[in-house]
């Protein structure tokens, strides 16, 4: 079926043509990834110049040398009805004849305002209100924003090994590595205060007791958490620990922020991780997959919390040129309802069940594995180091599936793909990862 096919290699990856584009896109992008790959040359040995994407569709991708490839990525999860879906590509077509940009917040276009009253209805709480932006990072430094207005107080809790972005706002309270934040350190909000993320169970009362202590002093406006941590290695909140989150966070008066970028509309099984988990945020951030393929995140809020951004200043303190973009919005609209229409929320819950399973029962005992987990269409698969996982993922790029690193360490591949991606597809994937642990103990 077109978009589902099997992984086929002409050329060993990367082909001459990615490799010529590879090192002229060398000489003209920043310096940061060719860095980035020496560094993991010289962990695992092996090569990790890139492909070039040429096309795709569905949960396959084609590069300029020809190879089709699985796509267990779908652009860092962001593509949730996998690459050039028909639904979102309609919505951009008809909406590309007649509008494409407006004017933010002075005046915006009818499709923003279908938008927003979607995902108003959406949400979890009554009387929502939504800020849209065109990154994850920006929903996040809304969602930052709001909670300071709001509370009027300044301080934000956030989690070891949690991520959010990358502008100056969430950077500020990234906890997944130190290298991320310790160049620009001076230069960020330092009312930050970190305290563990439980990867299981019997860790969760500790956590809720570091919690409890960073509340403690009474300036925190907003507690910020991913329901489960996507980056840090598809590691979901054990348990109770969310409900307890929110219960600390209230008697501190403090906001919860869920962040949801990643998780939210289907991914994690469920249209929001953290309400099927038992917390009704104040705040919640998505984006990734919001938009269908377009760049456009949201930052949704109970009345309640987005109060502060009415009392009376009189200047929309907050905004930016393609804010509310109309294509994205059509896109989004038309994602929301194919979402919905196919039941795409449930087929990744089972499909997560049956694929973790399945990982399970053909990798236990193998060198090198450690675990599989996840919800959703959202498993990390932790290995036993980062080096062996970088080795790994570039076995499997040349058997034609594209995987990525995540973990603190990067020991964990971290697969997020499409929600439409068929069975018989993740097999094939478990199986080529199974030779390729078996190759690389060898
Ligand atoms: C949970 C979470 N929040 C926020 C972000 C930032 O999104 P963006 O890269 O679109 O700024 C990410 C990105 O991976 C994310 O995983």
């Amino acid at each position: 079926m077109l978009g589902q096919e099997a992984p086929r290699i002409v050329t060993p990856p990367p082909g001459p043509r990615s490799r010529e584009l590879a090192l002229q896109l060398d000489r003209v992008e920043y310096p940061a990834n060719a860095a980035r790959r020496a560094l993991r040359e010289s962990t695992a040995g092996v090569s990790q110049l890139p492909i070039t994407y040429a096309s795709a569709a569905g949960s396959n991708v084609l590069d300029v040398d020809g190879n089709r490839y699985v796509d267990l990525t779908a652009g860092f999860g962001a593509l949730l009805l996998g690459h050039n879906h028909p639904a979102p590509a309609a919505a951009m077509q008809e909406q590309g004849a007649l509008l494409w940009h407006a004017l933010g917040d002075v005046y915006a276009s009818d499709t923003k305002i279908q938008l927003l009253s979607a995902l108003a209805a959406l949400a979890p709480f009554p009387e929502a209100r939504v800020i849209l932006g065109q990154s994850g990072s920006d929903a996040v430094s809304a969602a930052l924003k709001t909670a300071r207005l709001t509370t009027g107080k300044p301080a934000v809790v956030a989690f070891s090994g949690g991520y959010h972005g990358l502008s100056y706002g969430p950077l500020a309270v990234c906890g997944y590595r130190e290298s991320f934040r310790a160049p620009f350190v001076e230069q960020l909000n330092p009312h930050v205060r970190f305290v563990p993320f439980p990867g299981e169970q019997g860790a969760v009362p500790a956590a809720l007791d570091a919690l409890r202590g960073a509340l403690a002093p009474g300036d925190v406006g907003a507690v910020l958490v991913e329901p489960v941590q996507g980056r840090g290695g598809c590691i979901p909140a054990p348990e109770g620990f969310l409900q307890g989150v929110g219960a600390l966070a209230r008697e501190a008066s403090a906001l919860v922020v869920a962040d949801e970028v990643w998780t939210a509309l289907g991914r994690s099984g469920a249209m929001f991780a953290s309400v099927q988990q038992g917390l009704v945020p104040d705040l919640l951030c998505l984006g990734k997959g919001l938009g269908g393929g377009l760049p456009l995140s949201a930052c949704v809020g109970s009345a309640a919390a987005m109060e502060g951004w009415a009392r009376g200043r009189g200047d929309v303190v907050h905004t930016a040129t393609f804010s509310g973009s109309p294509l994205a919005c059509a896109t989004a609209l038309a994602l929301l309802r194919e979402v919905r229409r196919s039941g795409l929320d449930a087929r990744a819950a089972s499909m997560g069940k049956f694929w973790i399973q399945n990982i399970h029962t053909n990798l236990a005992g193998v060198p090198g594995y450690v675990e599989a987990r996840g919800v959703g269409m959202m498993v990390g698969i932790e290995l036993s180091s980062g080096g062996l996982a970088f080795e790994v993922g570039r076995g499997l790029l040349a058997d034609g599936y594209l995987t990525l690193g995540g973990g603190r360490d990067y020991e964990a591949l971290t697969l997020t793909p499409a929600l439409t991606i068929e069975a018989g597809l993740l097999e094939g994937f478990t199986r080529a990862l199974r030779r390729r642990l078996e190759g690389a103990a060898r």
